[in-house]
């Protein structure tokens, strides 16, 4: 467990840096990672290099014992190398190109800059590849920020082309994959077939959902192409890229398969203003952030991570680019940091050592303020930096955490569901996490897996809607011996977006013999009433309409209709709605008790995490709560009276 930061000594008066480095240190920092923005200075005209400053930067952090995570500059291409290329620039659904003048105007599809990104990132490797000091490589800056994983511009077009010629071999397995033959649009070679845009009405499903697995794979192939030339000029140093919270728009498993770690940004406030939550939910956490959010982002990441995952970049204060920027609760800086290390992070890495008085992100705090006094960010860090070592002192190297609830997690269904929507709320990312949020008011500890993980070990999993199943899932769950829960919508598609020729939920049928004959979308304020014994609930968003000849179907529950809302065939759950929070967190208590766990309901805002024999619990409730369950603890940090914003790691209570 160890903090690092985020710094830009190009920032700076090169004065400051030797005092930076120092404060950094004192503070309990032990990473820093630089040079994510910095082509401009390092390259200010075509092959004119300036390594002197940069070498002198991490010279100056190296002397104080700073290990140093450095970045490939790619984000953000200066302007000389934009006018010296056309292709550079993406294009987007409007068909217009961007415009120089911000960050990330590139287009992962284009040659030359496929080629100027190969240039500078072997310049950089061959510089300081071998640096002693230089322990990690952080491959570009946050893939797809801005709106930037898909382009449409003619490289992008051509490649998809090739792209479709490898997945169909033949002109007309796409016809039938797609169904072309609907409205006239069938293709005689792959030639002829354009980006989806432009099109009078909506563009044909299919083409779409292609489109942007194309568009997946070309960020894969981007960022391949880096590490491979970083790990050939830096023999064993850690690749790391900075993916996003919460971000879906690229399939991240294939991008963090070709790395070592995986980390992520946290920004629990921005977050929550600008993601679905509901004005009421906002205002509620609007000083802390959601009590589910980062972790899902931890839990999901740490699922993608060969290596402990880490949080590169963790909010400090307020940000600047939500709609409002609140300044966080006292004490929330800490606890942020503390929850990364419960759900396993190697590092937690702040954005950004002091705040800066010019450009963009002027308004942003940092560790520091801009007058270089401490901020209160960097008092809360330098608090946790103590922190860690009583906690490591008492216990040693903590092993990752192991959920015994696994959710089952799939970028490509939130590209279906938003392509292919038939409800305009329906939102995979949102409905992902309120499962998860259920879960975890339960106490339990979840781990977000890909599709193909093993499955081995645990005792419940969980399928927020999962419209394509992989041929060999069914009998993958079966085998785990684990109670399943499927959300609605589940095999509800064939991987080429049709309807499956048995109806949904196709091919698990195999495990779940139940029909969906038909499915509606409610509009926002309609609910449908749903009973379950003593538990009410209402359906909201999403219905799903059951039907089962199948005498081992059992319909737990029905809507006020008649229609079954909650079936179960064996160990196989189905939901055939999207219901409200209470009613998910009694059935999946339900489940979980069927499947041998214990889940609990925690006090509102309460969440605990189990790491390496330790329990950290974390309070963003605004009243102090009782530890359940901590009688004969032995507390490291804290004690069984928790306060508002409080954290208390101990080890000794019951399970
Ligand atoms: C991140 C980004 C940083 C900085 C930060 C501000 O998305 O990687 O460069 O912009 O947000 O919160």
């Amino acid at each position: 467990m160890r903090l690092g930061v985020c710094y830009y000594p190009e920032h700076w008066p090169e004065t400051m840096w030797e005092d930076d480095a120092k404060r950094m240190k004192a503070l309990g920092i032990k990473q820093v990672r630089i040079g994510e923005f910095a082509w401009s200075r390092i390259e200010p005209s075509p092959g004119d290099l300036r390594w002197d400053w940069l070498d002198r930067a991490i010279g100056t952090l190296a002397a104080q014992g700073l290990e140093v995570v450095m970045c490939t500059p790619t984000a953000t291409p200066p302007k000389w190398l934009i006018d010296r290329h056309d292709d550079v620039l993406a294009v987007d659904a409007n068909g217009r190109q961007r415009a120089f003048g911000s960050r990330r105007h590139y287009d992962f599809s284009s040659d030359s800059y496929f080629e100027e990104s190969q240039r500078i990132v072997r310049l950089l490797g061959e510089r300081y590849g071998r640096h002693p000091a230089v322990t990690a490589w952080q491959t570009d800056n946050e893939y797809g920020c801005h709106q930037t994983v898909v382009s449409y511009s003619a490289s992008a077009q051509r490649r998809f082309r090739g792209w479709l010629r490898a997945r169909y071999g033949t002109i007309d397995a796409l016809n039938t994959a797609w169904g072309t033959v609907f409205w006239s649009m069938e293709y005689r070679s792959f030639d002829e077939i354009d980006a989806p845009i432009g099109t009078v009405t909506e563009a044909h499903p299919s083409h779409r959902l292609d489109y942007q697995r194309f568009a997946s794979d070309e960020v894969a192939r981007y960022n391949r192409m880096q590490v491979d030339i970083l790990r050939a000029h830096s023999p064993g140093r850690v690749m790391v890229h900075n993916f996003m919270q919460m971000f879906l728009e690229f399939d991240h498993y294939p991008v963090a398969a070709d790395l070592d770690v995986a980390s992520w940004d946290s920004y629990p406030l921005g977050a929550l203003e600008v993601m679905w939550f509901p004005p009421e939910e906002k205002a509620r956490w609007l000083r802390t952030g959601h009590p589910d959010f980062a972790s899902f982002n931890h839990d999901l990441y740490r699922g993608m991570s060969t290596q402990p995952f880490w949080v590169m970049e963790q909010q400090p204060g307020p940000v600047n680019w939500a709609h409002w920027n609140p300044h966080p609760l006292p004490g929330m800086v800490r606890l942020w940091s503390w929850e990364a290390f419960a759900h396993g992070a190697g590092c937690v890495s702040y954005f950004r050592w002091r705040q800066v008085p010019f450009a963009q992100e002027q308004m942003h705090a940092g560790l520091n303020r801009p007058d270089n006094r401490l901020d209160v960010g960097g008092v809360e860090a330098e608090r946790v930096a103590q922190e860690i070592d009583r906690v490591e002192h008492a216990a040693g190297a903590l092993a990752q955490p192991r959920g015994k609830v696994a959710l089952l997690f799939d970028y490509s269904a939130k590209w279906l569901f938003e392509i292919h929507y038939q409800g305009a709320d329906f939102q995979y990312a949102r409905f992902a996490f309120d499962y998860y949020s259920a879960l975890r008011s339960l106490g339990l500890d979840v781990d977000i897996v890909p599709l193909d993980a093993s499955l081995d070990g645990y005792a419940m999993i969980v399928a927020p809607p999962l419209p394509v199943i992989p041929d060999d899932l069914p009998a993958r769950l079966e085998k785990s011996g684990a109670q399943v829960v499927f959300g609605p919508r589940s095999g509800s598609k064939t991987v080429s977006l049709q309807i499956p020729p048995t109806l949904p939920p196709g091919a698990l049928q195999s495990i779940l013999p139940i029909r969906v004959w038909r499915v509606e979308s409610l509009r926002p304020q309609v609910t449908e009433p749903v009973q379950l014994g003593e538990l009410k609930g209402r359906a909201a968003h999403w219905r799903d309409l059951v039907e089962s000849d199948d005498a081992g179907v059992q319909t737990l529950a029905r809507f006020a209709d008649g229609h079954p809302a909650v079936l179960k065939h064996q160990r196989m759950h189905y939901l055939a709605a999207i219901f409200d929070a209470d009613f998910t967190a009694g059935y999946f208590e339900q489940v979980a008790a069927a499947a041998g766990l214990a889940p609990q309901r925690l006090a509102d805002g309460l969440r605990l995490q189990r790491r390496g024999g330790l329990t950290f619990a974390l309070n963003y409730a605004d009243a102090a709560v009782t530890l359940p369950q901590a009688a004969g603890a032995d507390f490291i940090v804290g004690g069984p009276e928790l306060p508002p914003q409080g954290v208390a790691i101990y080890r000794g209570a019951q399970e």
